[in-house]
């Protein structure tokens, strides 16, 4: 059984995504070929955001949006404790500081009240000046952006949201990478919409920082190639990834979404007086990056885990360590507890997860879990 089965979609998606690739290397354009500017266009028109613009991978979308902000030593901007390396690593890249504030128990997304002390506490010392919030779509559940925004509002600050797990899910009928003033996402292999390698995108709905973006990836380009007005970097999709991302994106509204939510109803069914099982809040709908149960604790995460390798089912800790616990941030100031991310991170474990688990796997799986734990 495979974490993610990208061999199986493949084979279904075959002739279609081989058909891309070919005609990319027949007409040779594999930077900036028209392939790009389509996908770019859809994804737009499915997320209900007035630009895409595609990048290098979800860490540069990100990047590129701290460039548009001017975020700068000195500013705060604040990330969730519980997430990806990448979300709070870009804002120290951009030289200022990430201010890590907590999550909820049950979505394992951004709690607005932790997120609001932490701006309190700031404001309070007066030694940085807030800038923006990043908020993650954490396992493929937008977060609560109706809660989010009213901090931002109330705040001043600049919301992003950080949708590289959460392309797909949405919010009634408003869909992830469409919130705050500007979103991002990753087409890292794994993720809800993966491509074969490195790719990102950044949506916006505002025309100067789509120009912005679309300048700033390609060197600071003007209005031709060997025109830079500014500094920039070297961040675009691949032709050849945007080719086989068109057929992909097609299954993924077709069908892969449908299915996806479908394996995590069963695993729910399955294992919820058992274990505690992911919530998806009312109203919200997850493209479920990941399946993420809660143990008692640490210790029965990790004998359960063992277990299941033993039956060669495999399993993941997202995430062993809060990002405030990570050496890298070493020395950034803590200024709210993140109890919830310190307990989540001993008691979670992802399980395996894709549109193609088909209801016996689920069932091996489950079986194999209830087993384990009444054994203990
Ligand atoms: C929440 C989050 N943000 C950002 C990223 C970075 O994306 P990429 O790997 O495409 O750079 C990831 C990737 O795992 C992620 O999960």
């Amino acid at each position: 059984m495979q974490f993610r089965d990208l061999e199986t979609q493949y084979l279904r998606l075959k002739s279609e995504i081989d058909g891309g690739i070919a005609r990319v290397i027949k007409n040779t354009n594999f930077i900036s070929g028209k392939q790009v500017n389509e996908l770019e266009g859809r994804l737009a028109e499915y997320v209900g955001a007035k630009h895409c613009i595609t990048c290098g991978n979800g860490t540069d979308a990100l990047t590129l949006m701290m460039m548009a902000w001017g975020i700068k030593e000195g500013d705060a901007v604040f990330v969730p404790d519980f997430t990806f390396f990448a979300s709070g690593e870009v804002v120290a890249y951009a030289g200022a500081t990430p201010v890590f504030y907590d999550v909820q128990p049950d979505t394992f997304n951004a709690d607005a009240d932790s997120l609001e002390a932490a701006i309190r506490a700031v404001n309070a010392e007066g030694k940085l000046n807030p800038k923006a919030i990043i908020a993650v779509d954490l396992f493929g559940q937008p977060a609560d952006y109706v809660k989010l925004q009213k901090v931002a509002d109330k705040y001043d600050l600049l919301l992003l949201e950080d949708g590289a797990q959460g392309f797909g899910g949405r919010i009634g009928d408003k869909k992830a990478c469409s919130f705050g003033d500007a979103a991002t996402t990753s087409f890292f292999p794994a993720k809800p919409l993966g491509c074969y390698g490195d790719g990102g995108a950044v949506f916006v709905n505002d025309d100067n920082t789509a120009d912005y973006l679309r300048s700033v990836r390609i060197h600071g380009k003007g209005s031709f190639k060997y025109d830079n007005i500014r500094i920039g970097v070297n961040s675009r999709l691949d032709t050849i990834q945007a080719a086989l991302l068109l057929p992909k994106f097609k299954a993924f509204c077709e069908y892969e979404l449908e299915d996806v939510n479908k394996v995590a109803d069963l695993y729910t069914a399955q294992l919820c007086d058992n274990v505690i099982t992911p919530v998806v809040t009312e109203g919200f709908y997850s493209s479920w990056a990941q399946y993420a149960i809660q143990l008692k604790d640490e210790t029965e995460r990790n004998i359960l885990q063992n277990a299941l390798k033993e039956k060669d089912i495999p399993t993941m800790i997202y995430y062993p360590k809060p990002m405030h616990r990570q050496k890298a941030f070493e020395g950034i100031k803590q200024y709210v507890d993140c109890t919830v991310t310190e307990r989540l991170c001993e008691t979670v474990l992802a399980l395996p997860m894709h549109p193609y688990l088909s209801e016996e796997q689920i069932r091996f799986v489950t079986d194999n879990i209830k087993c384990i734990l009444q054994k203990r």
